[in-house]
């Protein structure tokens, strides 16, 4: 061992003690992962189809993804469920493998994971009520808009790095979409920005009084996340391939999307899949 490698050696040594096993473990993560028989998908289960409860259950269109992913290392799957915002920093602690949670693939979050290939088109879209003032997109000017906190709705409302062409009076936060979808239907914000397929979830079962607008406020894709520089990355992308080029991806995603709470539909998705 030259001069060079045996520094590199105890540097990776002295960073395993400074932070933690798994955190270091990240390029022979999925030999750990096999080792330890399970992996961990952490998520913020607030996010209908995508992740939400059914029971004391979470199910939903990541949750059929990470079960394939889980199949194929041959390991079980456990998930953990905690705030959006919370995920980058606790993958990044080493307290889970990987974070499935409709994420959306941004240059800024990938400072601090790496992405896999995207699985999924999304929009931002705007929650009005029927009888409110916001009309378009260019309506949101000058009103009170609610997000879900530490998501890209939240990002682009806020407009910190002043991209947005588009300038809110107020973004109130909440920990979950219903709650913003709450304080819609209570008057107290004139629109909520969130993610298209959320959307039409949470519009679902107020449509009385609420509405989405067709014109959306930015595009965007997701993927899942993965500590910088995991080997785990391969995986889940052969896994997305796989799942696309079945068409096994579209029946997930259309049994989850016709109802996500349709018994019948998510059987025929696993049966179909099987
Ligand atoms: N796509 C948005 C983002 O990445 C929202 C994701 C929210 N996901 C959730 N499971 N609550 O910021």
């Amino acid at each position: 061992m030259n001069m060079k490698k045996m520094t590199a050696v105890l540097l990776a040594g002295a960073m395993t003690m400074a932070m933690g096993a798994s955190a270091v473990m990240a390029e022979g993560e999925v030999e750990a992962i096999k080792a330890a028989g399970k992996v961990v998908m952490t998520t913020n289960a607030e996010f209908e189809p995508f992740e939400f409860k059914d029971g004391e259950e979470i199910v939903g269109i990541d949750v059929e993804i990470a079960k394939k992913i889980a199949e194929k290392l041959g390991v079980e799957l456990e998930i953990t469920d905690i705030a959006f915002d919370s995920l980058i920093p606790s993958l990044n602690a080493g307290k889970a493998d990987f974070i499935a949670a409709g994420m959306t693939a941004t240059d800024e979050r990938r400072k601090n994971v790496d992405f896999s290939d995207d699985y999924f088109n999304a929009s931002q879209t705007i929650i009005t009520a029927i009888d409110g003032e916001v009309k378009s997109r260019a309506d949101l000017e000058g009103k009170i808009v609610g997000v879900q906190q530490g998501t890209t709705g939240d990002i682009y409302c806020t407009n910190e790095d002043g991209s947005s062409d588009i300038s809110v009076a107020e973004v109130r936060r909440y920990p979950k979409g219903m709650d913003a979808v709450s304080d819609l239907l209570a008057g107290r914000v004139d629109a909520v920005v969130i993610d298209d397929f959320p959307a039409k979830k949470l519009v679902e079962k107020n449509a009385d009084k609420i509405m989405t607008l067709d014109e959306a406020m930015t595009e965007e894709t997701y993927a899942i996340a993965v500590p910088l520089g995991s080997d785990l990355t391969e995986v889940v992308n052969e896994v997305i391939k796989e799942l696309n080029e079945s068409g096994e991806m579209d029946k997930i995603v259309s049994a989850y999307i016709s109802d996500g709470t349709d018994e019948a539909a998510e059987e025929e998705a696993s049966s179909d899949a099987a």
